[in-house]
Protein backbone atom coordinates (compact mmCIF):
# COMPACT_ATOMS: atom_id res chain seq x y z
CA UNK A 1 0.00 0.00 0.00
CA UNK A 2 1.83 3.82 -0.87
CA UNK A 3 -0.17 6.33 0.47
CA UNK A 4 0.16 9.62 -1.07
CA UNK A 5 -2.74 12.13 0.55
CA UNK A 6 -1.51 14.02 2.85
CA UNK A 7 -1.03 14.25 5.89
CA UNK A 8 1.28 11.70 4.27
CA UNK A 9 3.11 10.82 7.23
CA UNK A 10 -0.15 10.61 9.81
CA UNK A 11 -2.21 8.50 6.68
CA UNK A 12 0.83 5.90 6.72
CA UNK A 13 0.76 5.76 10.59
CA UNK A 14 -2.86 5.30 10.36
CA UNK A 15 -3.17 2.99 7.39
CA UNK A 16 -0.46 0.48 9.23
CA UNK A 17 -1.94 0.88 12.19
CA UNK A 18 -5.80 0.09 10.72
CA UNK A 19 -4.86 -1.89 7.34
CA UNK A 20 -4.14 -5.44 9.00
CA UNK A 21 -0.91 -5.48 6.58
CA UNK A 22 2.63 -6.10 7.26
CA UNK A 23 3.89 -2.90 8.48
CA UNK A 24 6.35 -3.21 5.82
CA UNK A 25 4.44 -3.25 2.70
CA UNK A 26 3.07 -0.08 3.90
CA UNK A 27 4.88 2.85 2.80
CA UNK A 28 4.10 6.83 2.18
CA UNK A 29 5.55 8.87 -0.44
CA UNK A 30 6.81 11.30 2.68
CA UNK A 31 10.21 13.12 1.38
CA UNK A 32 10.74 11.23 -2.21
CA UNK A 33 9.29 14.51 -3.46
CA UNK A 34 10.53 17.08 -1.24
CA UNK A 35 14.20 14.97 -1.91
CA UNK A 36 14.35 15.36 -5.71
CA UNK A 37 13.76 19.46 -5.84
CA UNK A 38 16.54 19.34 -3.06
CA UNK A 39 18.20 17.37 -5.64
CA UNK A 40 16.99 19.57 -8.33
CA UNK A 41 18.00 23.43 -6.44
CA UNK A 42 20.83 21.98 -5.56
CA UNK A 43 22.28 20.87 -8.73
CA UNK A 44 21.35 24.23 -10.25
CA UNK A 45 23.34 26.07 -7.49
CA UNK A 46 26.51 23.57 -8.18
CA UNK A 47 25.87 23.36 -12.14
CA UNK A 48 25.99 20.21 -11.92
CA UNK A 49 23.75 17.00 -12.85
CA UNK A 50 21.31 16.57 -10.27
CA UNK A 51 21.56 12.82 -10.58
CA UNK A 52 25.14 13.14 -9.41
CA UNK A 53 24.00 15.00 -6.38
CA UNK A 54 23.60 12.86 -3.52
CA UNK A 55 21.29 14.07 -0.49
CA UNK A 56 17.98 13.29 1.45
CA UNK A 57 15.13 15.27 3.02
CA UNK A 58 14.05 13.55 6.39
CA UNK A 59 11.55 13.52 8.95
CA UNK A 60 7.94 14.67 8.42
CA UNK A 61 6.43 15.94 4.65
CA UNK A 62 5.86 19.17 5.96
CA UNK A 63 7.38 22.22 7.96
CA UNK A 64 9.54 20.08 10.71
CA UNK A 65 11.10 18.40 7.10
CA UNK A 66 15.22 18.54 7.33
CA UNK A 67 17.76 18.35 4.85
CA UNK A 68 20.10 16.15 6.08
CA UNK A 69 23.74 18.24 5.12
CA UNK A 70 25.96 16.50 7.10
CA UNK A 71 25.56 12.95 5.03
CA UNK A 72 25.19 15.10 1.44
CA UNK A 73 28.07 14.50 -1.20
CA UNK A 74 28.53 14.89 -4.83
CA UNK A 75 29.66 11.98 -6.29
CA UNK A 76 31.31 11.25 -3.44
CA UNK A 77 32.89 14.49 -2.63
CA UNK A 78 31.94 16.26 0.85
CA UNK A 79 29.26 18.75 0.18
CA UNK A 80 31.58 21.67 1.63
CA UNK A 81 34.47 20.63 -0.48
CA UNK A 82 32.71 20.81 -3.64
CA UNK A 83 30.99 24.02 -2.88
CA UNK A 84 34.65 25.63 -2.77
CA UNK A 85 35.37 23.76 -5.89
CA UNK A 86 32.48 25.48 -7.69
CA UNK A 87 33.16 28.85 -5.98
CA UNK A 88 30.58 28.84 -3.61
CA UNK A 89 32.40 30.22 -0.34
CA UNK A 90 29.00 31.45 1.23
CA UNK A 91 27.97 27.73 1.26
CA UNK A 92 26.07 27.48 4.37
CA UNK A 93 23.81 30.40 3.72
CA UNK A 94 23.02 29.38 0.52
CA UNK A 95 22.43 25.70 1.48
CA UNK A 96 19.99 26.91 4.41
CA UNK A 97 17.87 29.17 1.48
CA UNK A 98 17.84 25.95 -0.83
CA UNK A 99 16.48 23.93 1.89
CA UNK A 100 14.30 26.78 2.79
CA UNK A 101 13.02 26.77 -0.52
CA UNK A 102 12.14 23.12 -0.87
CA UNK A 103 10.09 22.97 2.04
CA UNK A 104 8.21 26.48 0.13
CA UNK A 105 8.33 25.36 -2.57
CA UNK A 106 4.52 23.58 -2.21
CA UNK A 107 2.98 26.23 -0.80
CA UNK A 108 4.34 28.51 -3.87
CA UNK A 109 3.04 26.08 -6.43
CA UNK A 110 -0.14 26.11 -5.20
CA UNK A 111 -0.76 29.47 -4.33
CA UNK A 112 0.01 29.99 -8.22
CA UNK A 113 -2.07 26.97 -9.83
CA UNK A 114 -4.21 26.08 -6.87
CA UNK A 115 -2.51 22.22 -6.77
CA UNK A 116 0.57 20.56 -7.03
CA UNK A 117 0.58 17.41 -9.04
CA UNK A 118 3.55 16.77 -11.68
CA UNK A 119 6.09 16.65 -8.89
CA UNK A 120 4.23 13.90 -6.89
CA UNK A 121 3.16 11.99 -10.09
CA UNK A 122 7.08 11.80 -11.17
CA UNK A 123 7.84 10.86 -7.38
CA UNK A 124 5.24 8.12 -7.47
CA UNK A 125 6.03 6.51 -10.80
CA UNK A 126 9.74 6.14 -9.05
CA UNK A 127 8.90 4.46 -5.74
CA UNK A 128 6.24 2.23 -7.98
CA UNK A 129 8.98 1.32 -10.39
CA UNK A 130 10.94 0.71 -7.62
CA UNK A 131 8.67 -2.05 -6.52
CA UNK A 132 7.50 -3.42 -9.51
CA UNK A 133 10.96 -4.05 -10.85
CA UNK A 134 12.37 -5.09 -6.84
CA UNK A 135 15.25 -2.07 -7.83
CA UNK A 136 15.91 -2.20 -4.29
CA UNK A 137 16.33 1.56 -4.66
CA UNK A 138 17.14 3.51 -1.77
CA UNK A 139 14.09 6.47 -1.53
CA UNK A 140 13.61 8.70 1.14
CA UNK A 141 9.61 6.88 1.83
CA UNK A 142 7.59 7.45 4.99
CA UNK A 143 7.72 3.80 7.11
CA UNK A 144 7.08 3.31 10.68
CA UNK A 145 9.68 3.85 13.07
CA UNK A 146 10.98 1.29 15.68
CA UNK A 147 13.89 3.14 18.16
CA UNK A 148 16.30 4.10 15.04
CA UNK A 149 17.57 7.33 15.89
CA UNK A 150 15.59 7.53 18.98
CA UNK A 151 12.25 7.37 16.99
CA UNK A 152 9.67 5.16 17.81
CA UNK A 153 5.71 4.48 17.41
CA UNK A 154 5.54 7.30 14.24
CA UNK A 155 5.69 6.95 10.29
CA UNK A 156 8.79 9.78 9.09
CA UNK A 157 10.97 9.43 6.37
CA UNK A 158 14.40 8.12 6.53
CA UNK A 159 16.19 6.57 3.47
CA UNK A 160 14.64 2.88 3.06
CA UNK A 161 15.69 0.01 0.81
CA UNK A 162 12.45 -0.28 -1.28
CA UNK A 163 11.55 -3.24 -3.46
CA UNK A 164 8.49 -6.19 -4.30
CA UNK A 165 8.23 -6.31 -0.50
CA UNK A 166 7.64 -2.65 0.38
CA UNK A 167 10.30 -1.42 2.62
CA UNK A 168 13.34 -3.60 3.16
CA UNK A 169 14.86 -1.21 6.03
CA UNK A 170 15.99 1.68 7.10
CA UNK A 171 19.63 3.12 5.59
CA UNK A 172 21.49 3.75 8.84
CA UNK A 173 22.95 7.47 7.00
CA UNK A 174 24.58 9.78 9.09
CA UNK A 175 23.48 12.54 11.30
CA UNK A 176 24.78 15.32 12.99
CA UNK A 177 24.06 15.86 16.62
CA UNK A 178 21.42 18.85 15.13
CA UNK A 179 20.39 16.84 12.60
CA UNK A 180 19.25 14.03 15.23
CA UNK A 181 17.48 16.57 17.31
CA UNK A 182 15.82 18.18 15.01
CA UNK A 183 14.58 14.81 13.77
CA UNK A 184 13.02 14.23 17.31
CA UNK A 185 11.73 17.67 17.28
CA UNK A 186 9.82 16.08 13.81
CA UNK A 187 8.55 12.82 15.22
CA UNK A 188 6.94 14.96 18.38
CA UNK A 189 5.03 17.34 15.86
CA UNK A 190 3.69 13.91 14.45
CA UNK A 191 3.38 12.07 17.42
CA UNK A 192 1.61 15.04 19.01
CA UNK A 193 -1.09 15.16 16.17
CA UNK A 194 -1.60 11.36 16.39
CA UNK A 195 -2.03 11.53 19.70
CA UNK A 196 -4.53 14.71 19.57
CA UNK A 197 -6.64 13.57 16.82
CA UNK A 198 -6.49 9.86 18.58
CA UNK A 199 -5.96 8.08 15.69
N1 LIG B 1 2.57 13.50 -0.70
C1 LIG B 1 2.76 14.51 -1.53
O1 LIG B 1 3.90 14.93 -1.73
C2 LIG B 1 1.57 15.11 -2.22
C3 LIG B 1 1.73 16.03 -3.27
C4 LIG B 1 0.58 16.52 -3.90
C5 LIG B 1 -0.67 16.14 -3.46
N2 LIG B 1 -0.77 15.28 -2.42
C6 LIG B 1 -2.04 14.87 -1.85
O2 LIG B 1 -2.76 14.08 -2.78
C7 LIG B 1 -4.15 14.16 -2.47
C8 LIG B 1 -4.93 14.42 -3.72
O3 LIG B 1 -4.59 15.68 -4.26
P1 LIG B 1 -5.33 16.22 -5.53
O4 LIG B 1 -4.69 17.52 -5.88
O5 LIG B 1 -5.40 15.13 -6.56
O6 LIG B 1 -6.77 16.50 -4.87
P2 LIG B 1 -8.19 16.55 -5.62
O7 LIG B 1 -9.11 17.24 -4.67
O8 LIG B 1 -8.01 17.08 -7.03
O9 LIG B 1 -8.58 15.02 -5.76
C9 LIG B 1 -9.08 14.28 -4.70
C10 LIG B 1 -10.01 13.22 -5.29
O10 LIG B 1 -10.44 12.35 -4.23
C11 LIG B 1 -11.83 12.09 -4.42
N3 LIG B 1 -12.38 11.68 -3.12
C12 LIG B 1 -12.59 12.45 -2.04
N4 LIG B 1 -13.11 11.74 -1.04
C13 LIG B 1 -13.24 10.47 -1.49
C14 LIG B 1 -13.74 9.26 -0.93
N5 LIG B 1 -14.19 9.23 0.30
N6 LIG B 1 -13.71 8.14 -1.69
C15 LIG B 1 -13.22 8.18 -2.95
N7 LIG B 1 -12.75 9.29 -3.53
C16 LIG B 1 -12.76 10.43 -2.83
C17 LIG B 1 -12.39 13.39 -4.94
O11 LIG B 1 -13.62 13.18 -5.61
C18 LIG B 1 -11.27 13.83 -5.91
O12 LIG B 1 -11.46 13.26 -7.20
C19 LIG B 1 -4.30 15.27 -1.42
O13 LIG B 1 -4.40 14.68 -0.14
C20 LIG B 1 -2.98 16.02 -1.53
O14 LIG B 1 -2.63 16.66 -0.33
C21 LIG B 1 0.33 14.75 -1.81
Amino acid sequence: MLVVANPVDILTYTAVKYSGMPESRVIGSGTTLDTARLKYLMGQHLDVDPRSVHTFIIGEHGDSEIAAWSSTNVSGVPLDDFCEMRGHHEHQASMKAIAEKVKNSAYEIIEKKKATYYGIAMSVVRICSAIIRDEKSILPISSMMHGDYGVDGVALSMPSIVGKNGTEGLVPIHLSDEEQAALKQSADVLADVIKKADI
